[in-house]
């Protein structure tokens, strides 16, 4: 299967917004993805759920090649599963563009994201409020995103956590100085006032679920998060 490389752009002072389908209405979801596109959106954010790295479970490869098949937009899948080594291969050829996997889960950190970029996609590497940025030092110089989650995993409509805010910072100064390259993700709770505050400490892809898929206007709230 010939892939598209779909290299990301990598500047990372222009904000990306990357609507979470996890808030969309499921039940049109072709609908759903092309308002989030003629709303505005730059990514498509999905994120996948086990039920056993987090406590919930959402959808699998199968809503991701949907969502690749029916509208064009970049796809950012985030893999809060246990296993995303032994899933890898299915939610490659659904079309997914990046791959973001957790430190925390039960793989071999560096050998599942060679083998992302292997595929043709681009990398990233999550890691929950909890997780100090250590944790995942060891593999910056392999990934194109790091997910710097702003709740615990496992559902949307979460309060943001401030706390991660010196984290994201400490990534980005890591970044500079060791003249890396990966663009800095925030996940949960985010709109036009936390995202403020992540791009400023540091983080310019901002995942939003609630504010955009169920604002009343989600051109104009993509548009505040965008110009916060
Ligand atoms: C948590 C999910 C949520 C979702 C966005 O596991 O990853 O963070 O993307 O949720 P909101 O934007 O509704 O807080
Ligand atoms: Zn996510």
């Amino acid at each position: 299967m010939v892939r598209i490389i779909c290299v990301i752009d990598k500047n990372f002072h222009d904000r990306v917004i990357a609507p979470s389908l996890l808030a969309a209405d499921f039940s049109c979801l072709r609908e759903e993805v092309s308002r989030a596109i003629l709303a505005g959106a730059d990514w498509l954010h999905l994120d996948v759920m086990d039920g056993h790295f987090v406590d919930n479970i959402s959808f699998g490869p199968a809503v991701v090649q949907t969502v690749h098949e029916t509208n064009d937009i970049f796809l950012d899948v985030h893999l809060m599963i246990s296993r995303p080594d032994h899933y890898l291969p299915r939610f490659i050829a659904a079309g997914a563009d990046l791959i973001s996997v957790h430190v925390e889960a039960e793989h071999d950190v560096a050998e599942t994201l060679r083998r992302i970029r292997e595929a043709g996609c681009q990398a990233g590497l999550a890691l929950n409020p909890a997780t100090p940025l250590s944790a995942v030092e060891p593999f910056l110089d392999q990934i194109d995103l790091l997910l710097c989650m702003t709740v615990v995993p496992g559902f949307g409509g979460q309060a943001f956590m401030p706390e991660v805010l010196d984290k994201i910072t400490a990534a980005m100064q890591i970044r500079e100085t060791k003249n890396l390259s990966y663009h800095i993700e925030v996940d949960g709770g985010i709109d036009a006032h936390t995202a403020a505050s992540c791009y400023f400490a540091g983080a310019n892809v901002m995942v939003a679920g609630s504010s955009t898929f169920r604002a009343p206007d989600m051109s104009a709230a993509i548009t505040a998060i965008r110009n916060a």
